[in-house]
């Protein structure tokens, strides 16, 4: 590809091709923004079909992209466009052997540190010496997720975070560990910034910038809904007419899932890094998670999307 940058007597790395391990919403998400900026891309999953969704979920967005990128009526480069960027992406069943090719590799699997750790310590034994590692956690130190990895790796082992959805949303977080090298920190920046997204650094703490700020902020108003002070729609039109916020914030947290909102704020009460006030949890997300009403995905969360 032709590089969007010159190199630098820092030595970045030039990013050629990467592997996305997880056919998600954010790993596909990850995979298609990548595609799009013209990288060889390798969608990695478990199963055929993990893979086949992953794709699905490309197809439908691409399409989107593509309809505001070139307009209605130019169908023709529509097409040319689609076409160039899902030529760029391969999937595989083989997480090893996708990153023995690969310049960076990105994590977007479940939210579990064993998993985490048991996928990378494979990973860095098939990788080569100066593949940069990174994750897409939302949760989780990168500190202790690159734990399973040899010293020399966890010097180029960063995060990497997507915000959902990924094609739309123009930020990422780049995290940036104790022990991160400068260039393969710029390498990540200049990456994000080739995907057409604007970095931001930030330190491993918990919940890094934006989750930092905005699932307290989630969590308070689920909290407004435990004590009954105004129903859920009367919160979100609020929040969207009084405070310009694009979803209120009980249809984001239905956006994001209420699984992950919980695992999210339990987590962090577990760590005690954070005020107790801001960890406080909300029965009603509780035990909306109980019933499985786990947001959007699963048809019902705070609210109802079956019909
Ligand atoms: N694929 C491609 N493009 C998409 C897309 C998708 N899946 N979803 C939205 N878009 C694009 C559309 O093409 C559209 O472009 P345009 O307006 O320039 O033509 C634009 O995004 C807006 O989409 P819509 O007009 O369909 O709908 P909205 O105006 O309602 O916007 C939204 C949708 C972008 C999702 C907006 O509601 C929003 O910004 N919501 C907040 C999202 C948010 O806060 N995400 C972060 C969650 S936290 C997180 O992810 C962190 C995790 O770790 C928990």
């Amino acid at each position: 590809r032709k590089a969007a940058f010159s190199s630098s007597a820092r030595h970045l790395k030039d990013i050629n091709s990467v592997t996305v391990i997880g056919a998600g919403l954010m790993g596909s998400g990850i995979v298609q923004v990548a595609a799009q900026a013209n990288y060889k891309v390798t969608m990695v999953d478990t199963t055929d079909a993990a893979l086949k969704n992953g794709q699905a979920i490309i197809t439908k967005s691409i399409k989107r992209v593509a309809k505001k990128k070139f307009g209605e009526e130019n169908a023709a480069e529509q097409q040319a466009f689609i076409d160039k960027a899902l030529s760029n992406i391969t999937v595989s069943t083989d997480g090893p052997a996708a990153v023995a090719g690969s310049d960076l590799v990105v994590e977007a699997i479940v939210e579990n540190i064993d998993v985490k750790q048991a996928l990378f310590k494979a990973l860095d034994q098939a990788a080569p010496a100066d593949t940069i590692f990174t994750s897409n956690t939302s949760s989780l130190p990168i500190t202790s997720i690159a734990e399973a990895t040899s010293a020399a790796r966890r010097e180029r082992f960063g995060g990497l975070h997507f915000f959902n959805p990924v094609p739309a949303m123009k930020l990422v977080e780049v995290v940036r560990t104790e022990v991160l090298k400068d260039e393969v920190y710029d390498s990540l920046a200049t990456f994000a910034k080739n995907t057409g997204k604007t970095p931001v650094e930030c330190k491993d703490t918990p919940g890094f910038i934006v989750n930092r700020l905005l699932v307290p902020y989630m969590m308070e108003a689920f909290r407004v809904l435990d004590r009954g002070d105004a129903k859920a729609k009367d919160i979100d039109v609020a929040m969207k007419l009084g405070a310009g916020m694009p979803m209120g914030p009980l249809e984001l947290a239905d956006f994001v899932g209420l699984d992950t909102m919980k695992f999210i704020i339990d987590g962090w009460a577990k760590e005690g890094k954070i005020e107790e006030a801001l960890v406080t949890p909300s029965k009603t997300l509780n035990s909306l998670v109980e019933q499985g009403s786990l947001g959007r995905k699963s048809g019902k969360g705070v609210y109802d999307y079956s019909k």
